[in-house]
């Protein structure tokens, strides 16, 4: 069952005081990292980062093991656990990514099916290509005004899963990266009920739960493993994450073993003490923290809703109110197109840009006077828009379905990674299969998968994002006009 999030305060910072004991020592470091403590940085470094490099350690005596911890590191775990709510949880010094590999490759192996929407991001297709999985596809609603995929409800997971009840583990993400949840609460217990676990891609809802306006957690809501990015929308550095697990429907030693197969030896201590310090802030100041900005959100929209522009909703389930997407196809716009107006005009930079809208991340440094800016910001670009108006961008269809598509692979991730394969022309390329993921980056989510056939939509829509300003991993060179597909 899930536990409810514990909101005592854990007056306690075990890595940061390890840390800071360690340097109170003041040993001579004949150790790594080779600038042994800021003392051979380069003078640049020196000059940005000064203090803080003193800390920037690794594994010590007194400092833990992040693959095998017993001291301040599983002292720091544990406290994670009792905040989020899990029976486990495991700090990651690679992002969400290296947590969503592993969670993959714990849970599914070579053959066996696992159901996933498909519009999950390229680290859930990088745990594919490891692991040997078949996956299975499930089509999330697609919102043809928004050009976006809606997150899965429970009654297409239970389709799903009524088509394929070999599946092995449900893989979804909630919320999206737009802010928009699935009904996890729902759909656990449709997966549950086969006796199969739901590992749940939380990477941009480590706050959830925290407050009463916020949606409830992925673990509060059952989920059998969750993967968080700390760094996304709490305050840990960047790569800071956390990975928690609850119930005996994975086995834990299962997730350590394939964590420490993929992360590294040499973990940063300074982004693992991110990671308890944001932990701790979320434990003693979440409460208050989100009062006031929830409210200042609120006035903010008050000023908004009146231009008229539309806003994001979620007709599903519930949606995070520290995101703002806001459809930029009334202004003859694209959402990169706008990006760049606000980010040079207005010195207001969003996080996400799409063909059709842009989204907004209002997060722990987010405060109301920025709020009162980006409200002026708004304003401005709505008196400024008859001119942007008159020079539109590069156009962009407005009704076209320009969702991934959702054949089954022709063959698995994995195979096609690894097939033999050559460089041919992107635009001759229809109808191979591709031998990589081919992924606009922001959100991440791949267009086409290895062992997918390429399609001339998929083409098309590469095109448009490219034309748009956007940008595409996966093609080969500079370019960007070729593509390794499997050798016919
Ligand atoms: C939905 C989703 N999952 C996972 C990730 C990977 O997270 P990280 O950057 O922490 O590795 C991202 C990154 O943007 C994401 O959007």
């Amino acid at each position: 069952m899930s536990r409810p999030i514990s909101a005592a305060p854990q007056d306690v910072l075990p890595i940061l005081t390890a840390l800071l004991q360690r340097q109170s020592q003041a040993t001579l470091p004949f150790h790594t990292p080779g600038h042994q403590q800021g003392r051979g940085s380069s003078q640049v470094i020196q000059d940005l980062l000064g203090e803080g490099l003193s800390l920037d350690l690794t594994e010590l005596p007194g400092l833990d093991y992040l693959a095998a911890p017993s001291g301040p590191i599983a002292e720091a775990q544990d406290l994670a656990a009792q905040t989020f709510g899990s029976d486990l949880t495991w700090f990651l010094v690679n992002g969400s990514s290296v947590g969503i590999m592993a969670a993959l490759l714990a849970t599914v192996g070579e053959g066996e099916t696992v159901l996933l929407p498909r519009n999950v991001h390229q680290s859930a297709i990088s745990g594919l290509i490891l692991s040997g999985a078949n996956p299975v596809f499930i089509n999330p609603d697609w919102d043809a005004t928004w050009g976006l995929a809606y997150p899965l409800g429970a009654e297409q997971v239970a389709q799903g899963l009524a088509a394929h009840p070999e599946a092995k583990a449900v893989f979804l993400v909630s919320p999206t990266y737009e802010g928009l949840c699935s009904p996890l609460g729902a759909i656990a217990n449709v997966v549950h009920s086969y006796d199969i676990p739901l590992i749940v891609d939380e990477a941009h809802g480590s706050h959830l739960g925290f407050h009463p306006q916020l949606p409830p957690s992925a673990l509060s809501q059952g989920a059998d493993v969750v993967i968080q990015s700390s760094h996304k929308t709490l305050t840990a550095l960047t790569q800071a994450a956390m990975l928690h697990h609850q119930g005996s429907r994975i086995h834990g030693q299962a997730l350590s073993r394939c964590l420490n197969l993929l992360q590294t030896t040499s973990p940063s201590y300074l982004l693992l003490a991110s990671l308890d310090a944001a932990r701790h802030q979320i434990a003693t100041q979440g409460q208050q923290h989100y009062d006031q900005l929830i409210g200042a959100i609120a006035d903010c929209w008050q000023k908004l809703d009146p231009l008229g522009l539309p806003r994001l909703d979620n007709r599903l389930g519930p949606m995070d109110p520290t995101r703002l997407t806001l459809g930029t196809w009334p202004l003859g716009l694209t959402g990169f197109a706008l990006d760049e107006w606000l980010d040079q005009q207005q010195k207001i930079t969003a996080e996400l840009p799409c063909l059709r809208y842009l989204t907004f991340l209002w997060g722990w440094g987010t405060t109301a006077k920025m709020l009162e800016s980006f409200s002026e910001g708004i304003n401005a670009l709505m008196r400024a828009y008859p001119i942007l108006r008159h020079d539109p961008p590069a156009a962009f269809p407005l009704n076209e379905s320009m969702l991934p598509s959702i054949s089954q692979p022709h063959l698995t991730p994995r195979q096609g990674f690894f097939a033999p394969q050559e460089s041919f022309p992107l635009g001759e390329s229809i109808g191979r299969i591709s031998a990589t993921s081919l992924c606009p980056y922001p959100p991440g989510i791949p267009l086409i998968l290895p062992g997918e056939v390429i399609t001339a939509g998929a083409i098309a829509q590469m095109e448009q994002i490219l034309e748009a300003g956007g940008q595409i991993t996966g093609l080969e060179n500079h370019s960007r006009k070729t593509v390794s597909v499997v050798m016919s």
